[in-house]
């Protein structure tokens, strides 16, 4: 589903396309711990972020994602960018499935956890999450909030508020913090996120 919507649609037709990851960004360089760091992108797709952070001298982003030509058009724009291509590592892989040989300072979500709608799904992410960042790690998860859409791309969403993400990432992830924003898609429609940044509590038992 997600390829025919990679191969049907350019940027410039998906409604989740910034002009600028802005938030993501300023949120990783408030509470990341630098470009020395590691990031992990999920449902990056191809959106600017990898691009954005990899410009900032980033040396280990990785972007996982289930739609194999959104990670294509990534690696396009990385290299024609002039990026080292070895500091990009892009994934096919579903999130709830992503088993990589290490974990990482920061994870980054925008507009993919809201897609899991079932309770089991929803645990299954947390334990990628908790068992793939590093203790005291940084995870960035950004959803549709309660007064966004109720569905992307022909599929349900969960729509989560800031308190309710926080409580559900509790007591493992501390929030450090929470922000609504509207996103305007390419379109001209407005589609309002909850955000929250959450830190991993450097004694949460992970396997
Ligand atoms: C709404 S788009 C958001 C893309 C990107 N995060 C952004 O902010 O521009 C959702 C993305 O998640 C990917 N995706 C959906 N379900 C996924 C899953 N279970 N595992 C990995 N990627 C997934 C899709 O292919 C798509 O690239």
């Amino acid at each position: 589903m997600w390829t025919a919507v990679y191969e049907s649609k350019g940027p410039g037709q998906r409604s989740w396309t910034q002009q600028s990851p802005d938030e993501s960004v300023r949120l990783i360089e408030a509470h990341g711990a630098g470009p020395e760091g590691s990031v992990v992108d999920v449902g990056g797709g191809a959106s600017s972020l990898a691009l954005a952070l990899l410009d900032r001298g980033y040396r280990d982003v990785t972007v996982v994602d289930i739609a194999p030509p959104a990670l294509s058009e990534l690696r396009t724009a990385s290299t024609t960018r002039g990026h080292q291509t070895t500091r990009l590592t892009t994934v096919v892989n579903d999130v709830l499935e992503f088993d990589p040989p290490k974990r990482f300072a920061i994870w980054h979500d925008r507009a993919v956890f809201h897609f899991l709608v079932e309770p089991i799904q929803q645990a299954r992410y947390r334990a990628r999450l908790t068992s793939l960042l590093e203790p005291g790690g940084l995870a960035i998860i950004a959803t549709f909030s309660p007064d966004g859409p109720t569905a992307c791309s022909g599929l349900p969403v969960q729509r989560w508020s800031t308190n309710s993400l926080a409580e559900f990432f509790a007591p493992e992830f501390e929030s450090i913090e929470t922000f609504t924003s509207d996103h305007v898609t390419p379109a001209g429609s407005t589609q309002p996120f909850s955000w929250v940044a959450l830190r991993l509590s450097n004694t949460a038992i992970t396997q």
